[in-house]
């Protein structure tokens, strides 16, 4: 749902801006349908299996690689051994710009986002604190949310414990987090249920997309 009083541009910490608002109603739809598709394969969306046993609370498919703990591989080893769908030029662009809108200035231009991780959170869905970590590349996170608002927690770049901020990300929220901020632990403590607009095409629920840069080779 729109927010009444629009919400500023800030900078949660150096490097870690969020700009709500960011996609429009029409682009939030369009990302709903092609997660849609990129649920039902060629890599079904699945809760992904913790080495110590256990499953995420959240359900996640992958475009450009396959992410499981704690590695990225072109073919889904652990899901059915089929290669992830190809990460489209439209979403290097959408990443560009997203990086233009967060940072205003000229770094968007190199930006090459080649894998992105869909997470879809249901009501009882969570992500502990954690660092992305597993890419070679410094290059920043970008993250946009669709459906349900959640309570997004940036803590800082040493320890998973506080001092915590907690924001809020909304439908059509853009977060990106890179330079002094690309290593901050970060989670999703709480989703609240039922605030979703069932006009992006997303009837309960979250989607969050990250784009990342791996920096493997091919
Ligand atoms: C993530 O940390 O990969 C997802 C963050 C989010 O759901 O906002
Ligand atoms: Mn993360």
């Amino acid at each position: 749902m729109s927010a009444l009083i629009p919400r500023p541009t800030s900078e949660i910490a150096p490097g870690a801006v969020h700009v709500p608002q960011w996609l429009t109603p029409e682009q939030q739809r369009e990302l709903v349908t092609a997660c849609r598709a990129w649920a039902t394969g060629p890599v079904p969306i699945r809760h992904t299996e913790l080495p110590r046993g256990g499953v995420m609370s959240v359900q996640t498919v992958c475009v450009g690689w396959h992410w499981q703990p704690y590695r990225y591989t072109r073919t889904a080893g652990d899901v059915n051994g089929r290669r992830v769908a190809e990460f489209p030029q439209w979403m290097v662009d959408l990443g560009r710009r997203a990086l233009t809108a967060a940072y205003a200035d000229e770094s968007a231009a190199d930006y090459t986002p080649d894998t992105a991780l869909v997470n879809f959170y249901d009501r009882q869905a969570r992500m502990g604190m954690h660092q992305d970590k597993d890419e070679r590349s410094s290059a920043p996170v970008v993250s946009l949310s669709i459906g349900d608002t959640c309570v997004f927690r940036v803590g800082n770049t040493e320890t998973r414990n506080k001092p915590y901020t907690d924001i809020e990300l909304a439908s059509g929220d853009l977060f990106v987090f890179g330079g002094p901020s690309r290593y901050i632990f970060h989670g999703v403590p709480k989703v609240h249920a039922g605030t979703a607009d069932p006009g992006t095409g997303l009837a309960s629920g979250r989607l969050n997309i990250t784009m990342r840069v791996t920096g493997l080779p091919g």
